[in-house]
């Protein structure tokens, strides 16, 4: 966009529309990620650059595809690729896939610095108590794991029982991530999951009980929730002590139940931003921080890290005078990786099959279980980095600068000149910082800030389709889906 108009009638064309791809962080989306042949073995020695390259640890998301049945189908509102549980021999089953992904993997990874560990999905806590020291040594048998690393889980609240929170933390994991979205029981029937308010503070109980730290995710602007209702959950879990709360807007899209049938029950925009704006006060009044537009913490009596989260904002860094890089891998089924480089080599993100049966076909074939990826180009690795401090809500123009050659604000200057104007964004000589409603709109700005870039590359997309590379059309539904599993990278 030329100026400062075009970028304020492009904000007005869309901020009364459902944003989508709020849990996505990164850029491009996974739309565009259309290279059917990663070159894995490449990609990976990326990761040990030669030479005085930058120094590089592993934040590693290890994936489990199964989740509880669920009327509608998962759970209404859910984006993630993920498949029905059955019975615990599909676990058995893809833990001995998952050991063998590993183990061709092994070769590059083995003996790489590991910084964290996520346990995501899918529902990752549906495993039974035995099989968390199973899981764990899974990842042993590929790296070395440093005791004190962060080690984190994430599942719903009807299946940590106290045996399985007790097996989970003799196994090495240290921190519980529970999705609970709504506290009230009559809510939470629209999703068809079969929760109530009190498997989730029984939960909190046992943590506590076992000195574990555990965030809670919740989602407003569901089905018929009021401004009452959302209050009244937040502050149940204030009471109860919590730390850290992830507080996500609904994300409406694709063939979802929620998209298709409840579009009447759905709070609008407007009513969703005044809710955004009475929760982030009064978490704050709580003495929470804002650390992200969906995550507020503050401390209590458990010490805890979110570095699995923080290095995915921001993953180069300084660390004793080097400057260490930190490349995601994502193990397992629909598992996301990010191996990115400098702007001479900017790198590659590919995402592994996200359907279980294509990734056990690839893994008995011998071949890496990988889906489809994309090269960074120079440009591109600029806004996926600028993309990913963003969600910090500031972002260091120096240390920008020092790691991509370019001024973040020079190369978008029409649209932080808009935000700027809006009151979502105060820039100065070190810092950007998103400001005010900002945070609600940051999936806007990604758009604004990615528009001409993005603009492009869909004209290549279509030109790319005319010669036979699948074009976007081509991808299924659940493809087509943002989604990239972070917690939060969750990729949505
Ligand atoms: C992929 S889920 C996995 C966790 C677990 N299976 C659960 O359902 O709680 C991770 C988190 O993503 C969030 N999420 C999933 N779909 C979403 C959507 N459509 N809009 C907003 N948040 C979503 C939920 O808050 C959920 O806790
Ligand atoms: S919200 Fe969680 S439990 Fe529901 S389908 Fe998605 S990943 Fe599975």
């Amino acid at each position: 966009m030329r100026d400062i108009r075009e970028v304020r009638a492009y904000i007005d064309a869309h901020r009364q529309r459902r944003q989508s791809n709020k849990v996505l962080h990164g850029h491009p989306s996974p739309v565009f990620w259309l290279d059917r042949d990663v070159p894995v073995p490449t990609v990976m020695r990326s990761h040990r650059p030669e030479g005085d390259g930058v120094r590089k640890r592993i934040n590693l998301y290890v994936g489990t595809p199964y989740c509880l049945p669920t009327d509608p189908g998962r759970c209404g509102f859910c984006l993630f690729p993920t498949e029905v549980y059955r019975d615990r021999q599909q676990l058995d089953t893809y833990l001995g896939y998952l050991k063998r992904e590993g183990e061709m993997f092994r070769p590059y990874l083995g003996g790489a610095e590991l910084s964290s560990i996520y346990f995501g999905g899918g529902t990752s806590n549906l495993y039974k108590a035995d099989q968390y020291a199973r899981l764990m040594d899974i990842v042993r048998g590929v790296f070395d794991v440093p005791p004190d690393i962060e080690v984190t889980l994430e599942g719903i609240p009807q299946t940590f029982s106290h045996e399985k929170l007790t097996a989970m933390r003799d196994s090495g994991i240290n921190r519980i991530s529970m999705g609970a979205q709504q506290l009230d029981d009559e809510l939470i029937k629209a999703s068809g999951r079969k929760q109530t308010a009190d498997q989730v503070f029984r939960t909190l109980d046992s943590c506590r009980r076992l000195g574990l730290p555990v965030s809670v995710d919740l989602i407003f602007g569901w089905p018929n929730q009021t401004i009452n209702h959302m209050l009244r959950d937040l502050k149940a879990l204030v009471d109860a002590g919590l730390t850290h709360l992830t507080h996500y807007e609904l994300n409406v899209a694709g063939r979802t139940d929620f998209s298709r049938h409840r579009r009447e029950e759905l709070p609008s925009t407007r009513q969703n931003l005044e809710m955004y704006r009475i929760g982030r006060d009064y978490l704050v009044s709580e003495g929470f921080t804002q650390v992200t537009p969906y995550d507020f913490q503050r401390s209590g009596s458990l010490p805890s890290t979110y570095l699995y989260e923080e290095l995915f904002r921001k993953p180069l860094r300084e660390d004793d005078g080097h400057l260490v890089g930190y490349d995601a891998w994502g193990w397992g089924f629909a598992g996301i990786s990010f191996f990115f480089g400098t702007p001479r080599n900017p790198g590659w993100a590919y995402m592994n099959q996200t359907r279980v049966d294509d990734y056990f076909r690839d893994l008995d074939a011998g071949r890496f279980p990988v889906m489809r990826g994309f090269r960074y180009s120079e440009i591109d690795l600029r806004l996926h980095l600028l993309f990913q401090e963003l969600q910090s809500l500031e972002v260091d123009r120096r240390r920008h600068l020092a790691l991509v050659g370019r001024d973040a604000v020079d190369e978008h200057r029409p649209v932080w000149d808009a935000l700027v104007d809006l009151e979502w964004a105060a820039v100065d000589d070190d810092l950007i910082t998103i400001e005010g409603d900002g945070a609600f709109y940051l999936p806007l700005i990604q758009n604004a800030l990615a528009h001409d870039r993005l603009d492009a590359m869909r004209k290549t997309r279509r030109a790319i389709g005319a010669t036979g590379v699948p074009a976007s059309g081509a991808l299924d539904a659940e493809q087509r889906q943002e989604v990239v599993p972070v917690p939060a990278a969750r990729a949505s």
